[in-house]
């Protein structure tokens, strides 16, 4: 096994999108997946958030890596492909990684493996992928099972789906965030422990319309409102 700033020092050389603080997200649950349950993630790009969860895996545990890398409007090309295998092989964790090339909804439409423990979603966010998502993957996630999202509070379509299957679910909890990274936990949930999970979600509206602010911002052209509305100097939108 090794450490998380060891994994972050191999995965940081890889493009991608992920802050520290949240790759440690990511690693941290992978190290906690429960035994008999296998980690699925939901869109791969060149491998930096699938090395980071392999390096975090516990002896004989698995992911499951699932992006159809066809399309390079998503960032996710023929190159891509290339280098997510040259990465994993680099890191020495391709022996751990399956992958399923194809959509989430294809591939949670097939599932015949063992439960998901964790499921880490950073596919395509518009809405209608994000609710395909989540509604073709809640049936195979076991009890207590971690669910991930990338882009929770940056990007309208992943929080749109958010609100509309998760606030005040019976069924799933939010449990807190690193920046737009949401954690949820999978299992019933008490009328105390949905209510609670709502206004945590309530509470994240807040850094949703700023970072939606900033983002319309640059795109207008107004970069002294953009750096007004951000906290520190080139503040990740992430
Ligand atoms: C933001 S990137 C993923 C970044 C990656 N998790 C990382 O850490 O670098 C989005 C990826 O999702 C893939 N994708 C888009 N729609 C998808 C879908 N419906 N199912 C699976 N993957 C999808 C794209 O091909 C692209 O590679």
């Amino acid at each position: 096994m090794v450490t998380f700033d060891e994994a972050w020092q191999i995965a940081d050389g890889i493009e991608g999108w992920l802050l520290k603080e949240q790759g440690r997200a990511l690693f941290e649950a992978a190290h906690s997946l429960a035994p008999g349950t296998r980690a699925v993630e939901i869109g791969s790009h060149r491998g930096k958030s699938a090395t980071l969860i392999a390096l975090g895996l516990p002896p004989a545990a698995r992911l499951t890596a699932v992006d159809p890398f066809d399309d390079p409007r998503w960032g996710g090309g023929p190159e891509s492909l290339a280098a997510f295998n040259a990465n994993l092989t680099a890191a020495g964790v391709n022996e751990r990684v399956d992958l399923f090339k194809g959509l989430s909804e294809e591939a949670s439409a097939t599932w015949s493996e063992e439960p998901v423990g964790f499921l880490w979603v950073d596919g395509a966010h518009d809405v209608t992928s994000t609710l395909k998502d989540f509604d073709g993957w809640l049936p195979h996630l076991a009890r207590g099972a971690r669910l991930y999202v990338h882009d929770a509070f940056s990007a309208v379509g992943t929080t749109h789906a958010i609100f509309r299957r998760f606030f005040f679910a019976r069924n799933v909890r939010f449990v807190g965030s690193v920046r737009s990274l949401a954690m949820f936990e999978v299992g019933p949930v008490s009328i105390v422990g949905r209510t609670r999970s709502a206004l945590t979600l309530i509470a994240r509206l807040g850094f949703f319309a700023r970072m939606i602010a900033i983002k319309l911002a640059r795109r207008s052209g107004h970069p002294r409102l953009e750096r007004r509305l951000m906290t520190t100097d080139n503040e990740p939108l992430i």
